[in-house]
């Protein structure tokens, strides 16, 4: 028999919208049959490099033509949907007329294109649909009057290890039962539906049928459509009438639309306690492990086992893999940067497949043959019914309960196989029963006609359309709207709704929509208000609906109402309305901001998209808490780069977490995006289970998703600044804490104090005047965490201090203080830089100590009174108390602990001015020292070389410019500036510099100001006024460079309107006033401005507000 390898294709797509707007790069490049992956972060190394049997480009160099489809530009290598049916789909039609069985899979991460590559979009019909209208087609193009041929079509889906029939209304508790065939050894899916099919159009209605009931069932059972496999099968018999009989020539077609390859692990799931529990894919990761033992075993390994027994999925495609078939793997790939480790794993899982090698034979067999042998099998099989069952033999340590167990199942295995084998002895025993078979499914496949959408109504009439978040699912569910009342609602209520709906947070009577003389109104059933949203807006009454309104019933469905008899729509909304676009606008309603693409960072974006994808899991999570009455509550955290503790130097970016809050005690955890997404599969699946009618209370804590151990809770932290440390300056301070949404938690009070080995103070002259000096040197500093205060009783049981030095590994931690909301930590510790490098000088100027503020928790008793309340009401109690508004504002404002850290900043420079000023003034007194020194000598003494020595050792000591200052504070407006635009809401809301700080920087310089004016020229003098004046506007937001450039210029008037930042519409007046000072101009509109000179040029303005 000969061999043949895996077929392997990989195909990359275009960028999607999202992409673009995040400006991705692409990763994927590719040349004749070799892809090459760039790593993103290592742009200039050599791309690691695959070579498949295709390598094709669909990324780019195509035109679109009118209905949709597209053609290679001239010249590009575009691989067109009919270039990868004529290289792949050909190639399995033609192995199916000669008799073989065929596979097809697509592999590749969610969004990749697998389902477009196979099925298709709209006109871009997928290899699937094609390969099987030109099955037909060419089965019409048969003349020979002693050929014929017998089509079957089935479709299923394994979700979570349970099989679905697509095409069965009624599929069992628990899914199908996959079965083997003790003979041929081959797995089976019992009572599978296996449809007759005459034409292609009938297979196009039955795969709609399936997307239907797909879509369908990931709405109603809380189901990720990513996370099935699904699998058509086309079951191509060609009869041939022989001078010996008939023989059959029969090939299975195997289409597989595969799980998104997503590893979990990539999401950090790896770190919860109930990871193995949740075998989010069981199926896909036992694929991937029989592909690695099929290509060792071709790469010529001895005694490998191939695990196929492990799964669903495995079990089903045995043959497909390792045995009778030909087969194809085409791995989608994903172009840009973002997705650079899913996009290597895939092409790495392709490499590996390609190495397997099958062994397809003609499946043609004399068909008395055939069902000869069935015919004596069965007779077997019922002989061995008869005989009670096969002959089990009892082995040690087995109960007569098991041997029964065992006994029952083994017969149920019979008699299934039984029934098989009759289906199988019916289907081959005569032409007329084919023929009735074909007749009657065609009956069934005619009567689907009124269910499937129907384009000629669309355009006349008034109807709901659903949105998925598979876009392969989007649109697949409509519901027209007659005139009069249409009820939403459950099957269950009575009367029967018009239209069911299953599934969380759908009440008995739901919504009743109105439509009269074209218009229609929404009214929300009691109970159901905060469960329906129109445009992501809870309803509470009747409400008129417009063209593409939004409507969200319950936790999961989601439809755009259209309305072509009246189609003024409200908004400039899109063209086509997408699931992403509504639930945007549910974020939004809730309080997250989603501005799209410019001024975005990418790590804004990243996080905006997670945020995106995880709220409509959160309330989904919460809606099965309220109605397994768990007693927990959810919600979305974005903890923004600033307030998440890192080793320095590694990459920090925005994380979007869960805070799961038990409503009983308060206490809060904090999960990763991961190990939620992990534990909503699991709550999904319990939920399930509920509704499966399993008893639940036998569910142990510790298998329970909703269930954590309690865990130290993070208060809140606080970040210092080390600059002071690259001066040797000491710094101290009471900082607030703040938790992650920037609200202040309490305060603490810290020392950081170069010092020496032994942790005893400097001396007063180990100040330097420029960091660098400290370069190579040995250094010390001690950090004091003194006390500080917690505001909240509920954090009175114990607080902790950790923190985490430049590059620690781990954490210093302060001793653990109970039973007080005032904890004396009165912790010190010296760290030791053996010689300090550059990088050290960076973190000083750049880095910080974050300290995390923790707080115990215990599992108190609940409060009886508690107890009585349902998850709903404790809920509905538990936001009630934090004010909606407020906290919508706050949820936007993750980005406000930028700005404490800001201000934690802004401390630490004034604090350096300070001492700096303090140096100054010491050199003053010892340049006046001097002075009175010299007066004091007699005339005859006064020597002016010494003196001079003297005077010019003092004034070149300090080296501290005013150049140097004014850079500082420059640096950390810049910051502030950086901070403000990342916050895309109301600028007023945002705390500007505060106010002491700008007070304090101004009064030095009026001091600083005062001193030259004494000491220097006139000239001088004047040049440090504009310095000084340049730094109120620097204030205001403007570069030094500008104001520099504006005022040379400008003889040394610096006009505002010509420079950038000039509009600060947002700062507000009573902060400008701190800067009343001479030479201050009120402009027309109120707002107080001076020149860069303080003086008046020519007596009148020089610098006007526009
Ligand atoms: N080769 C391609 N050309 C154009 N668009 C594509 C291509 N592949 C995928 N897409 C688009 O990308 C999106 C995701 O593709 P899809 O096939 O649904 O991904 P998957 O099934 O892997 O989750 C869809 O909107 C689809 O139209
Ligand atoms: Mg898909």
């Amino acid at each position: 028999m000969p061999l043949e390898a895996v077929k392997v294709a990989v195909r990359v797509r275009p960028f999607n919208q999202r992409e673009i707007d995040r400006q991705s790069k692409l990763v994927i490049k590719m040349d004749g049959k070799m892809t090459m992956i760039y790593n993103p972060e290592t742009p200039n190394e050599d791309p690691k490099k695959f070579s498949f049997d295709y390598s094709y480009w669909s990324h780019d160099g195509f035109d679109a033509r009118g209905d949709g489809t597209t053609d290679p530009k001239p010249g590009s290598n575009y691989a067109s949907q009919r270039m990868v049916f004529e290289n792949l789909g050909q190639g399995v039609l033609n192995n199916a007329f000669e008799g073989y069985n065929c596979s097809l899979f697509a592999y590749g991460q969610t969004g990749s294109g697998k389902s477009y590559s196979m099925i298709g979009y709209g006109a871009n019909k997928g290899i699937v649909p094609t390969t099987c209208d030109e099955l037909f087609k060419t089965m019409a193009t048969n003349d020979d009057p002693n050929k014929r041929y017998e089509v079957m079509f089935s479709m299923l889906e394994i979700y979570n290890e349970q099989v679905r029939d697509l095409l069965s209304k009624d599929n069992p508790k628990g899914g199908l039962n996959v079965r083997q065939n003790p003979k041929l050894g081959m797995f089976y899916v019992e009572g599978l539906k296996k449809v007759p099919v005459g034409s292609y159009s009938e297979i196009e209605k039955r795969m709609e049928q399936g997307t239907q009931s797909r879509t369908v069932a990931s709405t109603n059972m809380n189901a990720t459509s990513s996370r099935a496999h699904t699998v058509v099968t086309i079951i191509f018999d060609q009869i041939i009438k022989t001078d010996n009989g008939e023989t059959k020539k029969s090939s299975t077609m195997n289409l597989v639309d595969l799980a998104g390859s997503e590893r979990a692990d990539s999401t950090g799931a790896t770190g919860d306690r109930l990871k193995e529990g949740a075998n989010i894919n069981k199926s896909l990761s036992a694929l991937g492990n029989v592909i690695s033992a099929l290509a060792d075993l071709s790469m010529g390994k001895k005694k490998v086992m191939v695990p196929y027994r492990d799964s669903v999925l495995t079990k089903l495609l045995q043959n497909a893999l390792g045995g009778n078939s030909k087969t194809i793997m085409i791995a989608a790939l994903s172009p840009a940067d973002i997705n650079y480790d899913e996009t290597l794993g895939t092409l790495r899982y392709a490499d590996r497949a390609k190495k397997i090698q099958n062994k397809a034979v003609i499946n043609e067999s004399p068909l008395d043959k055939l069902i000869r042998e069935l015919k004596e099998e069965n007779e077997k099989l019922k002989r061995a019914m008869e005989s009670g069952g096969m002959v089990i033999k009892q082995e040690a340590g087995m109960s007569s309960e098991d041997l029964e167990r065992m006994r029952k199942q083994m017969e149920e295995e019979i008699r299934a196989q039984l029934m098989a084998n009759q289906a199988m002895l019916e289907e081959s025993e005569t032409t007329q029963n084919w023929d009735q078979k074909l007749a009657a499914a065609q009956k069934e496949t005619h009567s689907l006609d009124k269910d499937v959408s129907d384009a000629t109504r669309k355009k006349n009439e008034i109807y709901l359309i659903n949105l998925n978040e598979d876009p392969m699912l989007s649109g697949v569910i409509v519901h027209f709207i007659k005139d009069g009342e249409t009820s939403i609602g459950r099957k269950d209520a009575q009367p029967m709704p018009d239209i069911c709906l299953n599934g969380l947070s759908i009440q008995k009577v739901h919504a009743v929509l109105t439509c009269k003389k074209n218009v229609v109104e929404l009214e929300p059933m009691s109970g159901s208000g905060p469960k329906t949203k129109v445009n992501g807006v809870p309803l509470t009454s009747k409400k008129k609906l417009t063209h593409k309104d939004r409507l969200l019933f319950g936790s999961n469905h989601l439809y755009v109402f259209l309305n072509p008899k009246n189609p003024e729509k409200s908004e400039d909304l899109p063209d086509e309305i997408t699931w992403e676009f509504a639930q945007k606008e549910i974020a939004q309603v809730k309080g997250f901001a989603t501005a799209t693409g410019a001024g975005m960072s990418k790590d804004q974006l990243i996080a905006q998209e997670q945020v995106l994808e995880i709220l409509p899991m959160v309330s989904e999570v919460n809606a099965i808490s309220e109605e397994l009455n768990k007693q927990k509550s959810f919600d979305v955290v974005l903890i923004s780069a600033a307030a998440q503790e890192n080793t320095y130097g590694a990459a920090n970016n925005t994380t979007v977490t869960v805070k799961m809050k038990n409503l009983l005690n308060g206490n809060t955890w904090l999960w990763e995006r991961g190990k939620f997404m992990n534990r909503r599969y699991l709550i999904q699946d319990m939920y399930q289970r509920f509704l499966d009618g399993d008893d639940l209370s036998k569910v142990t804590k510790e298998q329970d998703p909703f269930w954590e151990p309690t865990e130290d809770t993070l208060i809140g932290s606080a970040n210092v600044f080390l600059q002071s440390l690259s001066y040797a300056l000491d710094f101290e301070d009471k900082i607030m804490f703040t938790d992650y949404k920037g609200q202040e938690e309490g305060y603490i009070v810290i020392h950081v104090t170069p010092c020496q080995k032994d942790g005893k103070a400097l001396e007063e002259d180990a100040f330097v005047d420029e960091p660098h000096e400290l370069l190579g040197k040995p250094y010390h500093f001690k950090v004091t965490v003194k006390n500080g205060e917690v505001y909240k009783q509920r954090f009175s049981k114990g607080i902790q201090v950790k923190y985490r030095v430049y590059k620690d590994d781990s954490f210093t931690e302060t001793k653990l203080v109970k039973n007080t909301l005032k904890p004396e930590f009165k912790h010190n510790k010296v760290f030791t830089f053996s010689k300090i490098t550059k990088e050290h000088l960076e973190f000083f100027e750049g880095g910080c100590i974050t300290f995390m503020v923790y707080g115990t928790q215990e599992d108190t008793v609940p409060d009886p009174k508690l107890l009585k309340f349902t998850t709903r009401e404790l809920r509905q109690m538990d936001q009630g108390s934090v004010p909606t508004s407020a906290a919508v504002t706050r949820r936007n404002t993750h980005f406000a602990l930028e700005t404490a850290s800001d201000q934690s900043h802004l401390k630490t420079e004034v604090l350096l001015l300070q001492r700096k000023y303090e140096r100054l003034a010491a050199k003053e007194r010892r340049m006046q020292d001097i002075c009175k020194e010299w007066d004091a000598k007699p005339e005859g003494e006064k020597q002016y070389e010494p003196f001079y020595r003297a005077v010019s050792a003092v004034a070149h000591s300090s080296g501290t410019r005013l150049k140097t200052r004014v850079h500082l504070l420059n640096q950390m407006l810049k910051l502030q500036r950086k901070s403000n635009e990342n916050m895309n809401f109301d600028r007023s809301k945002t705390t500007m510099i505060p106010e002491e700080h700008i007070m304090k920087a101004e009064k030095y310089l009026q001091e600083k100001r005062r001193q030259s004016n004494a000491e220097e020229s006139q000239k001088h003098s004047k040049k440090s006024q504009t310095d000084d004046d340049l730094i109120s506007l620097f204030v205001f937001g403007e570069e030094e460079d500008d104001l520099h450039n504006e005022a040379e210029r400008n003889g040394g008037v610096v006009h505002y309107e010509r420079v950038k930042h000039h509009h600060h519409k947002d700062l507000p007046l009573a902060r400008s006033q701190s800067f009343v000072n001479q030479g201050q101009v009120q402009s027309k509109n109120g707002r107080v401005v001076r020149s860069a000179e303080g003086q008046r040029k020519d007596g009148s303005s020089a610098c006007v507000l526009q």
